[in-house]
This record gives C-alpha cells, structure tokens and sequence, in this order.
C-alpha cells in the first residue's frame, strides 16, 4: 500500500485528481470505477477545472459507479445517479452512454446484479477504482459482517450508515435502507486502487483498515491484500498513524 499524506481536503482533492488524470492521459479509454460521498466531490472538482484548462479529454473513457439506493429515481436528487451527474458528468465531455450505475428501480435484485457484474466483465474490468472510506469501514456499500460478499449484491444498510448518510436527506426516515453495491471482490478485480480520506472523523477506521487485521468486521482491511493500493489521506486524518 502506498500512503500519500495531503496537508488537508483541497491537497487530497488535488493529488487523487492528478492521479486519476494521469491514468487517463496513459489509456484514454481508462474504465473508471467512481465513488459518491462527500468525499470525492473535490476531487470531481478538480478534474472538471482541469477538463476546462484543456489538460483532459474524457470522451473515451467509461465509467462504472460502485452503488446505488435501492427504490430512488434517477431523477431524486439523493440517487447516486443523480448525484454523478450533478458532481462530474454533466460538466465533462464524457459519453451520455458510458457510464453505468446499478438500476436502483429495479425491484428484480438478481438481475440488477447479474446485469451489473455483466456490464463490468464486457467493459473488460475497472482499471482504476476511486474508493472513499464508510465511518465503519464501509466500501462501497459493502457493510461489517460475517463475510466478505464478492459480488455485486442488494445489501441492508446498517443503522450507522443510515444515520451518517442521513445528512443529505430531509431527515434520517427518507434515507432508503437498502441498495445495490458492487461486492468486495469486484472492486479487489480493479487494477489499481485509489483510497482517498479526510478528516479526523476517519482516523480510528483508517488506521484499523490499513494497519488492523484483515476481517469482513472491517470491509476497507481486505484493501491491504490488493497489489496496487494508493491512500490519499490528509493529515488529521492521519493523525492515529503519525
Ligand atoms: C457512502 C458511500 C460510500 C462512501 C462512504 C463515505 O455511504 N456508499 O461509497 O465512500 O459512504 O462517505 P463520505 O465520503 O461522505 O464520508
């Protein structure tokens, strides 16, 4: 695993941006797995000034997002559909027919999953996989348990995850409580991993993800057995490591 240490929000936003580019300018059709959160969106940010300044040309490259509520419209503000238009797509020159995101109407889960998996398999898998990181370890939406999950699944969210995300809802009842996220050996599938975290609210679940022992009890530690891992993460946030 290769740590970068930001010297706050904007550094992290900055260097994941940069490296996110980076792959693109070296494959242009580049398989982009993307995140939601309030954590990436500087880094979309970023990578909608640099498409301005004419650094990047991302009409190429595909993208596949990591999850999607289970039961919200493409049209809800609060469905990750929405919420990478807003963020990143709509402000780049990315193909309206590359980027895929789990169908969250779609009350048939299986075929939401196979389909999905499917999709991945036919863009010839994810070649860089942005990640943020769940208060609990979450990736994804890949929650604590038993077992790791491999693929591609309907998952119940847990009641913290309910309650973290319940900020970008009108209260914590319109928080849907299940969705639709790629399984843990989807996102292990990528070829390269990019782990970006923020603040000191992440410091105890960073440092048990990283340097804690490898258990479905924290889904984020499995990232310690992929080849090609780089965490972004800012100092306060790095503050149970320093
Ligand atoms: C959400 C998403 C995750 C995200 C995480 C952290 O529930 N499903 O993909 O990484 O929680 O969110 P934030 O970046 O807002 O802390």
């Amino acid at each position: 695993m290769n740590l970068m240490i930001a010297s706050d929000y904007d550094d992290m936003s900055l260097k994941a941006a940069n490296l996110i580019l980076a792959q693109v300018t070296m494959k242009p059709d580049s398989v982009l797995g993307l995140a939601t959160g309030s954590t990436p969106i500087g880094t979309y940010q970023q990578l909608i000034e640099r498409f301005h300044a004419g650094d990047v040309d991302f009409s190429r490259v595909r993208t596949v997002n990591l999850d999607e509520y289970r039961g919200l419209t493409r049209e809800d503000p609060q469905s990750y559909y929405y919420f990478m238009q807003e963020h990143l797509f709509s402000h780049i020159n990315i193909a309206p027919d590359a980027s895929f995101i789990p169908d969250g109407m779609n009350d048939d889960v299986q075929a939401v999953c196979d389909a999905y998996e499917e999709t991945i398999r036919g863009l010839g898998g994810v070649d860089l996989q942005l990640l943020g990181l769940g208060n609990n370890g979450h990736i994804g939406f890949n929650e604590p348990g038993e077992v790791f999950e491999k693929e591609t699944h309907c998952v119940d969210l847990a009641q913290s995850t309910i309650e973290a995300n319940a900020r970008f809802f009108a209260s914590v009842d319109d928080v849907p409580t299940q969705a639709y996220t790629m399984g843990i050996q989807t996102i292990m599938n990528a070829k390269k991993i990019l782990v970006i975290v923020n603040g000191a609210g992440k410091a105890e679940i960073l440092k048990k993800a990283f340097y804690g022992p490898v258990t479905p009890e924290v889904p984020a530690s499995i990232l310690q057995m992929h080849p090609d891992v780089t965490v972004i993460a800012d100092e306060t946030a790095c503050g149970g490591l320093l």
